[in-house]
């Protein structure tokens, strides 16, 4: 989930720093938009070094990453979070200014917005920021309720910025919110035809050892796999998620049971242990298609100038499952391709037995790997029309494939 979160320019400020760190440690990932002021109270530096992203401070700042920065962030976000949130910020926000980089991504995003006021007493009770305050709330604005306490100004009375745990207890409630909601519209989207069911999702990509401190990897990180694995829970699937390499953080819905395999062979020895009496497979892993022949027990020195490695070809995972399948299971892959999309997916499809398979254009720049979008077209298998999937979130992407999944049972 991701997290843009606004800094102003309020003493308070400070504790954003640790709201960052709190963040990260839940598993988010965050991005830092500080206003001018903001900058007064603390440098942009813990931000990036907590965020592990450069610091957004500026309109203005030559960005190489991003086309237009403040679309970019707004289209990113799936929350922005403005902790503090100042008297003259609240003002801005409510007659919809856009004279720096956070309200300019506040008024282009989609997503939810909660905000944090910190402020002195008066000014928080001042019927400007009370008006301001409430017209944001009829508009759908969260609203964490400052605390009561002692002021930096000296004065006691309600504006405190609520601790870092509070604000970041507010942020994974309202996620848990929106994904139980997103739970019981599939349940009923899947008639609860996946209730019950063991699906096996494999996610990431898996490795070829060379020696023991060296691996050939590829550029999956797991995230459409642990999407697909969380959606089809959230169906009431009970899910068994093979992982390779990933670096997305591992789901905790307790119907995902959680199973570890690096290689191409545990991989294949993982799904085959679990597929006896699986409903489906969704084989959304990037498999290594070969391995090292040669794994050197000890680490490999430094020598020639030159060096060749020997790799041999790995199992097919899939082609192995397609010829073991039973009447009733349904297997579904995924085609990951840099050209002729549509020829290679439907061979796939055709040579592995599958029932479904989801193609998805890996050259394009906001699809595939490292992405939170992607766009897909799924080809079946019984003749149907292929169906084009366009650009969206990667979780609303696998609620899709979960949906039609569904439909076989
Ligand atoms: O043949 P290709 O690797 O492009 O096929 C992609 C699909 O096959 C994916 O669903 C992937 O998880 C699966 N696969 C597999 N075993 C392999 C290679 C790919 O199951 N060795």
């Amino acid at each position: 989930m991701n997290v843009v979160l606004g800094v102003t320019g309020g003493i308070a400020a400070y504790k954003a720093v640790e709201i960052t760190s709190r963040l990260k440690k839940a598993g988010f990932a965050v991005r830092v938009i500080m206003t001018r002021a903001a900058q007064e109270f603390v440098t942009p530096r813990p931000f990036a070094e907590l965020s592990g992203e450069r610091v957004v401070t500026s309109m203005w700042d030559d960005c190489t990453e991003r086309h237009v920065e403040h679309i970019a962030l707004a289209d990113w976000a799936d929350l922005l979070l403005v902790a503090p949130a100042t008297a003259n910020f609240i003002a801005k926000a409510a007659v919809g200014m856009a004279d720096d980089m956070l309200t300019t991504v506040l008024l282009a995003t989609k997503a939810p917005v909660m905000i944090a006021p910190a402020m002195n007493t008066d000014m928080l009770n001042n019927v400007a920021t009370q008006k301001n305050i409430a017209l944001l709330k009829e508009r759908g604005v969260m609203i964490i309720e400052p605390a009561a306490g002692v002021l930096a100004c000296g004065a006691v009375g309600a504006g405190r910025l609520p601790e870092p745990p509070t604000i970041v207890g507010e942020v994974k409630s309202f996620f848990d919110r929106r994904d139980n909601g997103v739970r019981s519209e599939l349940i009923n989207d899947c008639n609860g035809k996946l209730a019950g069911k063991k699906i096996i999702v494999t996610a990431g990509g898996t490795i070829a050892p060379i020696d023991p401190v060296r691996f050939i990897a590829n550029r999956s990180g797991g995230k459409m796999g642990v999407a697909t694995a969380r959606a089809a829970a959230g169906a009431g699937a009970n899910v068994v998620l093979v992982t390779g390499n990933i670096t997305v953080a591992l789901p905790t819905e307790p119907n995902i049971r959680l199973v570890s395999a690096l290689t191409t062979d545990d991989m294949l020895k993982a799904v085959l242990a679990e597929f006896a009496n699986a409903d489906a497979v969704i084989m959304t892993a990037a498999v290594a298609d070969y391995r090292v022949k040669d794994y050197s027990p000890q680490k490999i020195k430094k020598k020639a100038n030159s060096f060749t490695l020997e790799l041999v070809k790995n199992p097919d995972i899939l082609r192995e499952l397609g010829q073991q399948k039973q009447p009733g299971q349904i297997l579904v892959g995924f085609a990951a391709e840099t050209e002729n999309l549509a020829e290679y997916a439907k061979r796939k499809l055709d040579e592995k037995n599958l029932d479904f398979i989801v193609a998805n254009d890996v050259s394009r720049k906001d699809a595939g790997f490292d992405t939170d979008t992607n766009a897909a077209v799924i080809f079946y298998a019984d003749g149907r029309a292929p169906e084009d999937f366009p650009l969206d979130s990667k979780d609303k992407l696998a609620g899709r494939i979960i949906r039609r999944l569904a439909e076989f049972f």
